[in-house]
């Protein structure tokens, strides 16, 4: 495997994404990023720890930021030819070189989903992946009695930066969060297996944590396109304002790793299912001092 790269994908219109169809049977044009990040997402969530294909795009897709992580990987296209009498190679091997996804990591900005609430068993299927409750109102909640095909999408969704304003309600307080502040969401932490184990995802986060840090106000509401009164403020110091804290809603394997990322463990948050998945609430908090206010 050759130096992996990253590729950063800000929001992006996917509207004609078909959440029942893989992301190499899509009908419209698709940003390859994105195809490339859902291809590591379905093979990990969908084949590999088998959750429904159709829950794995959802409404937040469009308006986060999603990173991939690409590997130069060489394969045999043709086998060495071997003359039999001699022994000798008439023909060699012939390898191709190819660049491929392996990682895929994306940060959803503010506001996010209510906290999960610790109650919910792992068959429950209230906890279904995080598709619960989405800030922008939209009920894509699944119960029990219905199948699980997906309800036909009512609206088309773009990124925060060109949609109108989400609710910024207050949260349930937890142990890292005061239930109001701001907090952007990493997740959909994703690598390939046959590439675990090598601090790929390390690299993922090391590039979006560095992102953020230079770009810390990329998903502040802009309070030209929507007004005071549409982001529940009355004067400045309202203005929604991302202060460095970011969230994960890590599986509980995946603890270790967000740990050493400087995540700490959400203890009042509790812990979920998703997906028969045992989920658990991590905070850090990046510094975004000596930032200059958004004009
Ligand atoms: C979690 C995940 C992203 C970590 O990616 P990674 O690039 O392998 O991360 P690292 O190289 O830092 O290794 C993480 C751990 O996996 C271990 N590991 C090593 N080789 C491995 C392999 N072949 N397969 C699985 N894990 C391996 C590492 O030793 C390390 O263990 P530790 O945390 O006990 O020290 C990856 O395992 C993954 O995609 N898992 C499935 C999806 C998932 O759980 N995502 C998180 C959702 S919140």
């Amino acid at each position: 495997m050759g130096t992996p790269f990253i590729s950063l994908l800000e929001p992006s219109k996917l509207e004609d994404y078909d959440r029942t169809k893989p992301h190499d049977q899509q009908p419209g044009p698709v940003a390859k990023a994105f195809l490339d990040a859902m291809a590591v997402r379905e093979a990990v969530f969908v084949d590999e720890q088998r959750m429904p294909l159709e829950y794995e795009y959802d409404e937040d897709d469009p308006r986060s930021c999603h990173w991939v992580v690409y590997a130069s990987v060489s394969h045999v296209v043709e086998l060495e030819q071997v003359d039999p009498a001699t022994n000798i190679i008439v023909r060699p091997r012939r390898s191709e070189t190819r660049t491929v996804p392996i990682g895929t990591m994306r940060i959803v900005p503010f506001p996010t989903r209510p906290t999960p609430s610790p109650t919910a068993g792992p068959r429950d299927p209230a906890r279904q992946r995080d598709h619960l409750h989405h800030p922008f109102g939209i009920d894509i909640s699944i119960s029990s009695t219905r199948s699980r095909r997906p309800r036909p999408r009512r609206r088309r969704h773009h990124p925060s930066r060109c949609r109108d304003p989400a609710p910024y309600a207050q949260d349930r307080a937890t142990t890292f969060h005061d239930g109001q502040e701001p907090y952007l969401k990493v997740g959909r932490l994703a690598v390939l297996p046959a590439y675990r184990g090598r601090h790929i995802s390390g690299q993922l986060w090391t590039a979006a944590r560095r992102w953020l840090e230079t770009h810390p106000r990329y998903f502040d509401p802009s309070v030209t396109e929507r007004g005071m009164d549409a982001l529940g403020a009355e004067q400045a110091s309202e203005i929604p304002r991302w202060g460095g804290l970011v969230c994960a809603h890590a599986q509980a394997a995946a603890v270790k790793t967000y740990g050493r990322w400087g995540f700490r463990v959400d203890e009042v948050m509790g812990h979920w299912y998703e997906e028969g998945v045992p989920h658990v609430g991590m905070f850090l908090r990046l510094d975004t001092k000596n930032v200059p206010p958004q004009v």
